[in-house]
């Protein structure tokens, strides 16, 4: 297939929709909250009114506004009929919202697409989310699928595409931000012969579901990132890597693998070109550290998934020993758009360290949760209050972002613009995208129990560390929070977060001690307030 002929099927693709489509749901958030049996209903009720040949129903992925699913819209290219869209439909209100397309009314609960959860937003990696069917890839084709591939294997050079994803400053989405265009240099530039590309889905945060919801709503935009990247750096083959947990984006994966290869946009001679990608999935069975570089390959592998030492890093000897380019999903999802509109236009997004936009799950307390995709630098403020809605009792306490790698920042801080560096300055981090809102009604100590509660049991056991450490750090946690901790306890909770913060194998001991260190910072009356008399007298160190 030419060029032409891609943009050729695209506009089939796109004439082949009807002028009425009805957009429902069917991501794991909604089907939990039975979107299937809406979708039933609003196709029942299409045949039933003779409505076929202009109105369809398509079951659509993640429109994010998860919490006030099952969502559906209205989405109309007929002057007659207004795009609408509906929150928590049931299936007994369903067929109304069809009738409306002739007049009728519906009690379906309208929504307003001006609020600040929506308007607020920025489109880049979302923008086809809940607007397509991920399982059916003329769909995606219609909206440019593929197109930025077939871009870049027949107007750029690998140099090129790598030249275009570092001038863009795209930084991963994974957590750390290491920019995206010095990696897949450091993999392009090693000696020819076997490289991989491996697609990071593990996202195993608490509270966390960006990732997932992009693999369920959109997953031709991450096999075109993919084969964009083995195309620059070198690679015939990538791995996604996804949790057993997420059954509905394995089953999405699967089908758009397949209905690729049967276009030729994957496997041999793709697009007729000389370059060959294939893609595998890789299911993982759910631990926090599988999503670390180096335990995932190693559970690629068939072997148990434990951390290793770094270096060498992944891009210098990764999966089976040979360069392998590791990105999250996310990152993926940014490659199409970078190379379809430049590099200058995704440059132009943002701040200067921190270009583009990100996804952050938003939950907690906030009266509005779901997933929100902002331009960076956008102020907390902005996302908790105006997208949020604020917290429905009281007053916002603190912001935990980052999840059990990240911290706590305080209600004094909603102001800071949310980059990597800004966020960072305050103790916590960007992380993978979890946002989670507190009121005052909770308590700090509280969280930094949970965080390392979960941290104790996801500690792989590999490195002393962090597989005594996080268990002490919880113990001392439980004795403050029961009300039989002293300043000694405290001081040792102190000096034992350095410890492990500096003297463990892997990130996840690295960084267990944050959502302790930060609400100390943050909060030390909290963790004042509940000490008992020290028998001892040894001071606290906490100021
Ligand atoms: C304990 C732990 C868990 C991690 N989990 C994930 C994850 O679920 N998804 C992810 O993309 N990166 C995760 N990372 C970061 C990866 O090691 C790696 O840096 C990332 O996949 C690189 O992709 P990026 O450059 O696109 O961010 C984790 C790191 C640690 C230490
Ligand atoms: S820091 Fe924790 S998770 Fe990482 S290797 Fe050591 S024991 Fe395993
Ligand atoms: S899962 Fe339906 S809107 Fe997110």
């Amino acid at each position: 297939m030419d060029g032409h002929e891609l943009l050729d099927l695209a506009e089939q693709c796109a004439q082949a929709k009807k002028p009425i489509r009805v957009h429902c749901c069917t991501s794991t958030g909604c089907q939990a909250a039975r979107s299937l049996e809406v979708k039933k209903a609003l196709e029942k009720r299409v045949q039933d009114c003779q409505l076929a040949d202009r109105v369809e129903v398509v079951g659509v992925g993640c429109m994010g506004f998860c919490g006030q699913g099952p969502m559906v819209e209205l989405d109309s290219t007929d002057p007659q009929v207004t795009t609408t869209h509906y929150e928590k439909v049931t299936p007994a209100q369903a067929p109304s919202i069809i009738d409306t397309i002739q007049g009728g009314k519906t009690d379906a609960l309208q929504g307003n697409s001006q609020h600040p959860f929506f308007a607020k937003q920025l489109l880049i990696v979302r923008n086809h989310s809940g607007k397509v069917d991920p399982e059916r890839i003329e769909e995606s084709i219609a909206l440019g699928a593929y197109q930025a591939l077939h871009h870049a294997l027949f107007e750029l050079t690998p140099e090129a595409v790598v030249q275009e994803i570092s001038k863009s400053g795209l930084r991963g989405r994974g957590g750390a931000g290491y920019p995206t265009g010095l990696k897949w240099a450091t993999v392009a530039k090693m000696p020819p012969g076997q490289k991989y590309v491996i697609c990071n889905g593990d996202e195993g945060d608490p509270g966390a579901f960006m990732d997932r919801s992009v693999l369920e709503s959109d997953p031709h935009r991450i096999l075109e990132g993919m084969a964009i990247a083995g195309y620059a750096v070198g690679a015939d083959q990538g791995f996604i890597y996804v949790r057993a947990e997420y059954p509905l984006a394995i089953h999405r994966l699967q089908k758009a693998i397949q209905q690729a290869k049967q276009k030729g946009f994957l496997g041999s001679q793709i697009f007729g070109s000389g370059f060959d990608f294939k893609v595998d999935i890789r299911v993982g069975a759910g631990a926090f550290v599988c999503g670390e570089e180096t335990a995932l390959i190693a559970s690629v592998e068939g072997k148990r998934g434990t951390p290793r030492p770094r270096p060498p890093y992944p891009a210098i000897s990764g999966l089976w020993q040979a360069p392998t380019l590791i990105n999250n999903v996310e990152t993926f999802a940014n490659i199409a758009p970078i190379i379809r509109k430049g590099a200058d236009w995704f440059a132009g997004i943002g701040t200067e360290t921190s270009k583009g936009t990100k996804i952050f799950s938003l939950t907690g307390k906030v009266c509005n949760t779901g997933l929100i995709e902002v331009p960076m630098g956008i102020s907390l403020r902005t996302i908790v209050e105006e997208m949020g809605g604020g917290v429905s009792e009281g007053q916002v306490k603190a912001v935990q972002t980052g999840g059990p790698s990240g911290g706590c920042i305080p209600s004094s801080y909603l102001d800071t613009p949310v980059d990597y560096e800004s966020l960072a300055a305050l103790g916590s981090m960007m992380g993978s995208g979890g946002m989670v809102v507190m009121d005052d009604k909770t308590s700090m100590v509280e969280v930094a129990r949970f965080y390392m509660e979960f941290c104790r049991s996801e500690s792989c056991g590999r490195c002393v560390p962090c597989r005594t450490g996080t268990v002490q750090l919880h113990d001392l946690l439980t004795k403050l929070v029961e009300g039989r901790g002293t300043a000694f306890d405290l001081a040792q909770m102190e000096s034992l977060c350095q410890v492990v913060r500096h003297t463990s194998l892997c990130g996840l001991g690295m960084s267990a001690p944050n959502p302790i260190v930060s609400t100390l910072r943050y909060f030390p009356e909290e963790y004042q307030a509940l000490l008992q008399p020290d028998r001892w007298r040894i001071p606290a160190t906490v100021s």
